[in-house]
């Protein structure tokens, strides 16, 4: 799903079957103690994946317990992101060397109402939507949710707090396959300094996936 996506020394794990019923360390555990099978299955999946893909750089067996606001705590020295959907789960892991942040996002593809959109688009966004021909019309809120969703997940870890979808806008390329960001709230910009945030897209079926990097100054 995330070919070409994201740079050559991303590791992406696709969960297996498997690894829904994966067992987790006593501290992942404890993020999840409530939670009903579904969430656990899908935690579950996320948590293996993102071994796995540190297995592949060379961390053996890491535990990923998650932060106060639902973060997962990678070991240090990596950078990743994990998204599930459905059936669908994955996760990205990168050396921090390589980036310093990572987001991956996957979402199905379906109509949004306009309440919904007002809530995901800037009015700007909304007056380049109304301009684009019917096709891409109806498919835009599903791109700018799921670009923002793995904008956020990428630069959580270096902004430090929750963003609102109206506090920035995803800057498109004519064929809406790659994206920049613009932060409509100044106290984003000045903390990722002079860090680069760039974005992909791609519509795969009923998927739009989307994956995030922050570049390092
Ligand atoms: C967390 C959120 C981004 C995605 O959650 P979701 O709808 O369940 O979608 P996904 O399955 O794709 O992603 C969930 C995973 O994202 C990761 N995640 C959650 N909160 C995170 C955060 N603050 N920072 C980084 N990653 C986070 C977790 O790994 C989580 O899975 P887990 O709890 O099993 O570990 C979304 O629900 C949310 O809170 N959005 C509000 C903020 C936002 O998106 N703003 C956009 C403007 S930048």
């Amino acid at each position: 799903m995330f070919e070409g996506l994201l740079p050559a020394e991303v590791v992406v794990v696709r969960a297996t079957d498997s690894m829904w019923e994966a067992p987790l360390h006593p501290q992942e555990r404890a993020c999840v103690a409530r939670a009903v099978p579904a969430r656990l299955r899908e935690f579950a999946a996320g948590r293996a994946a993102a071994r796995q893909a540190l297995q592949q750089l060379g961390v053996a067996d890491a535990v990923l317990p998650g932060g106060r606001h639902r973060e997962v705590v990678w070991p240090a020295g990596f950078v990743g992101s994990i998204t599930h959907c459905g059936s669908e789960c994955h996760a990205a892991v990168a050396r921090g060397t390589v980036l310093a942040g990572l987001g991956i996002d996957v979402e199905r593809r379906s109509p949004v109402d306009a309440g919904m959109t007002t809530l995901i688009c800037t009015d700007a966004e909304q007056d380049r939507m109304d301009r684009l021909d019917e096709t891409r019309r109806r498919l835009f809120p599903n791109r700018v949710f799921s670009a923002k969703e793995s904008v956020y997940k990428c630069c959580f870890g270096t902004v430090g707090r929750f963003i609102d979808f109206r506090e920035v806008e995803i800057d498109w390329d004519g064929r809406m396959q790659q994206f920049g960001v613009r932060w409509l709230a100044t106290d984003i910009g000045s903390r990722l300094g002079g860090m680069r945030l760039t974005g992909r897209c791609r519509v795969a079926g009923d998927y739009v996936i989307t994956a995030a990097i922050l570049e390092p100054d």
